[in-house]
């Protein structure tokens, strides 16, 4: 009887909080100038001692679901230190809220820029980062995007990376050119060619399924390519097709290499 009461009791409870809690909002609905505000005292320093971005914010960069974003970090992680020599440097092009950059701290001689065209993660991630100094860079892109940054002023097409000729090591681009239209994912790919030091490579995840007798297609919330064609399209820009990775959480991953 007394458990039967207690269930009763846990299960009214129950349905209380679930009318009552706060439902996270979508990053959409949210002020973007309230979007890189730290969630403390909520959810204080996380593992490896970094804050967590709140949930609108994490939802801007692909999941707001907690377990997935330190998951999809630590998996790209992994697969970015195969490929990287003593004291590197790294590009993130599409850095978000710092989901791979928090693993990438852990490496002491590792530097590291991370660019994005959506302000509220670049500000978000200059204070995250703030105690790693100089080893820790965010820029942000100022380009128009309908989703990202629809006052932004510039062409993606024009994006000058800020990084100097042959510097970096290794570049990121997870879930970066699913949101690129194709004359900005061939401007990308040049800007990669022209950063990378020779060697070098780039980790790019896509999603393939175009529809049917179509190579490229979609629009900048989700952008399907057919692999071959990318592969193309990296090659006229002096990329080589080094490997196909496999599929990492949902997309495919290519690494892109200068000769
Ligand atoms: C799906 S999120 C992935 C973020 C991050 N790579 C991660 O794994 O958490 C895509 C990111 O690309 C950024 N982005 C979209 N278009 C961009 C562009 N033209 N240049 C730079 N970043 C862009 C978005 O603002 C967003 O943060």
């Amino acid at each position: 009887m007394a458990w039967g009461l207690g269930r009763l009791r846990s299960m009214l409870w129950g349905l209380a909080q679930r009318h009552v809690a706060p439902r996270p909002l979508s990053w959409q609905n949210q002020p973007r100038d309230t979007l890189h505000w730290f969630d403390e005292p909520q959810l204080p320093l996380q593992p490896y001692g970094l804050a967590m971005p709140a949930f609108g914010l994490r939802e801007s960069a692909g999941t707001g679901d907690l377990g997935s974003f330190l998951g999809i970090g630590d998996s790209w992680a992994h697969l970015v230190n195969r490929f990287l020599p003593p004291d590197p440097m790294v590009l993130d092009i599409g850095c978000g809220c710092g989901k791979m950059a928090r693993y990438f701290a852990l490496n002491p001689g590792l530097h590291y820029v991370g660019v994005d065209i959506f302000e509220p993660s670049i500000l978000w991630c200059r204070r995250a980062f703030e105690r790693y100094g100089d080893r820790f860079r965010f820029e942000h892109f100022d380009g128009y995007s309908a989703a990202y940054n629809p006052d932004g002023k510039l062409r993606a097409e024009d994006y000058i990376l800020p990084t100097p000729d042959g510097s970096v090591d290794l570049i990121v681009c997870g879930s970066l050119f699913t949101h690129l239209f194709e004359p900005q994912a061939r401007h990308y790919l040049s800007q990669l060619r022209r950063v990378l030091k020779p060697g070098g490579s780039a980790l790019v995840s896509l999603h393939v399924e175009p529809p049917a007798g179509e190579v490229y297609a979609g629009t900048e919330w989700r952008i399907d390519v057919d692999e071959a064609h990318f592969l193309g399209m990296a090659k006229a820009a002096g990329l080589e097709a080094a490997e196909r990775i496999g599929v990492v959480y949902g997309q495919v991953v290519h690494r892109l290499r200068r000769p």
